[in-house]
């Protein structure tokens, strides 16, 4: 019998600047990503130029109709997706909201309920526009709460009876070690101090909790959570001062889910910011506003990997998206260096609703991976990606022994169900979907659409509510 609650979300994940394209159309101003041209790690170019946008997405922005059907052909209940801020507002800070834009994520959000299938809404994933990180240097600037309230304002008057679900930053603890994607903070990392940086980390908490509260007022029947990026991590060897060197890191990321889940800066922070020269400018109100919750915790995880104290020790991880953590010599890696580490979720999830006791979501989970298109002996074309389902199925069985092990958790979007472009390194050839794009690195392609192999098999997986991952002798057709 599968474990998984009755009223389990499942479905799928995107961001829009990912797999919308039309980065131009309808209004649109630029945002962050237009100026990265390959993604995450490089670095940001002075104006957007036609190679940088090449390749900006799946053209979801006109082809949305045809793949939230097939979203909604594998029985999807809900749709992660993210609304494109300067859509909305093209530069940021104007007063009044873009219509078109708002009237594009109307028609998003009707197709989807069309099918009942749930939006949940993603409110900033990585692309605030770019004259914010221009003329104000991003979430550095306490100016950036009231531009972002007042976008949030807009968006839950416009939405609230069709979005219930809501995340206020994705992977908000990324600034860290990406701040300019996830922070709009112009500034090389070199130069970017740790004032800076913590007081950019105070904005964007202040700006969530406000959101919190704000969501609460105009939209009662709805959830509001944030979202973290699951670094797990394990210490490389049993020496004490790589379970510190553990223990320090991970506060790194609860720095982020504590204040948001539990509403105040927790006491480790004390020593943490003295010992990084940071004095935090808080107002009164901030302490106020910190202490509107979250109605659950979100979370993306892909792989774990491992810490020492020592930095010579063990060999690095391939990861671009994890500097100085270290390689597990028991776990296998994905092409691109992420490192498979399926019951790493099952202890993340139960790490997470050990310290807050609130709903678990996951919203991020899969495989990039170089997939092949075949003929699929009907007249068209398929991915045989028994790679994909395999990964997908061992996390989806720890995450429902973590649901035995007493977690709450509500549902599982996968990421990238349908090929769009990846974040940390802007190719469209690291794939997720269970929907293959015919679209290739130079820009060339169809964009027409085609069934993976998983797409069959994540159907079967919805509609038995889980319990086909049980099933050993079941094959997709
Ligand atoms: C997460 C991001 O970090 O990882 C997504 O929220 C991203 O935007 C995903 O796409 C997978 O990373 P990548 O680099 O493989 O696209």
């Amino acid at each position: 019998m599968s474990e998984f609650p009755k009223d389990f979300l499942w479905g799928g994940a995107v961001a829009a600047n990912q797999c919308e394209g039309a980065y131009n159309e309808d209004g649109k101003g630029l945002d962050i990503q237009d100026v990265l041209p390959h993604g995450l790690m490089s670095e940001p170019t002075d104006e957007p130029t036609p190679d940088n946008l090449k390749l900006k997405g799946i053209d979801f922005y006109h082809r949305y109709k045809e793949d939230i059907r097939l979203f909604a052909e594998m029985g999807f209940k809900v749709f992660r997706l993210s609304i494109a801020w300067s859509r909305i507002f093209p530069n940021g800070d104007e007063e009044k909201p873009n219509e078109k834009g708002l009237q594009f994520y109307d028609d998003v959000f009707d197709e989807c309920l069309k099918y009942g299938i749930q939006p949940l809404v993603t409110i900033s994933h990585y692309e605030t526009p770019l004259h914010l990180a221009k003329a104000y240097h991003g979430w550095s600037n306490r100016k950036l709460i009231d531009f972002y309230l007042h976008y949030c304002k807009v968006i839950f008057d416009r939405y609230k009876n069709k979005v219930k679900l809501w995340i206020t930053f994705n992977e908000i603890n990324s600034i860290l070690h990406a701040p300019f994607m996830s922070g709009a903070i112009d500034l090389p990392k070199e130069q970017l101090t740790n004032q800076e940086l913590y007081q950019a980390i105070h904005h964007e908490l202040v700006a969530s909790a406000r959101a919190v509260k704000l969501c609460h007022e105009m939209i009662p029947d709805a959830k509001i959570g944030c979202m973290i990026l699951g670094v797990t991590v394990y210490p490389l060897s049993p020496r004490p001062n790589d379970i510190i060197a553990k223990m320090l890191y991970d506060r790194g990321s609860y720095l982020f889910s504590d204040v948001q889940a539990r509403g105040y800066y927790p006491s480790y922070t004390k020593r943490l910011f003295e010992e990084k020269g940071v004095q935090l400018q808080i107002e009164p109100q901030d302490i106020e506003d910190l202490k509107h919750t979250v109605d659950f915790i979100s979370l993306s995880y892909y792989s774990s990997n491992c810490i020492s104290a020592d930095p010579t020790a063990g060999e690095p991880t391939k990861s671009n998206m994890t500097r100085d953590l270290k390689r597990n010599p028991y776990n296998e890696a994905s092409e691109w260096g992420w490192q498979i580490d399926p019951q790493g979720l099952r202890y993340t999830l139960n790490k997470l609703y050990d310290r807050y006791q609130k709903p678990l979501f996951i919203v991020e989970n899969g495989l990039g991976a170089k997939d092949v298109l075949v003929e699929d002996g009907k007249g068209s074309y398929t991915v045989e990606d028994d790679y994909r389902i395999e990964y997908m199925k061992q996390h989806l069985l720890q995450a429902e022994e973590a649901i035995k092990d007493g977690v709450e958790l509500m549902g599982y979007t996968s990421w990238g169900c349908i090929d769009l472009i990846s974040c940390s390194t802007a190719e469209i050839s690291k794939r997720y979907g269970f929907v293959y794009v015919d679209l290739n690195s130079d820009g060339s392609g169809t964009l027409n659409r085609y069934r993976k192999k998983s797409f069959n098999w994540y159907r079967d997986v919805i509609s038995t509510n889980g319990e086909s991952l049980h099933d050993t002798k079941k094959t997709c057709k």
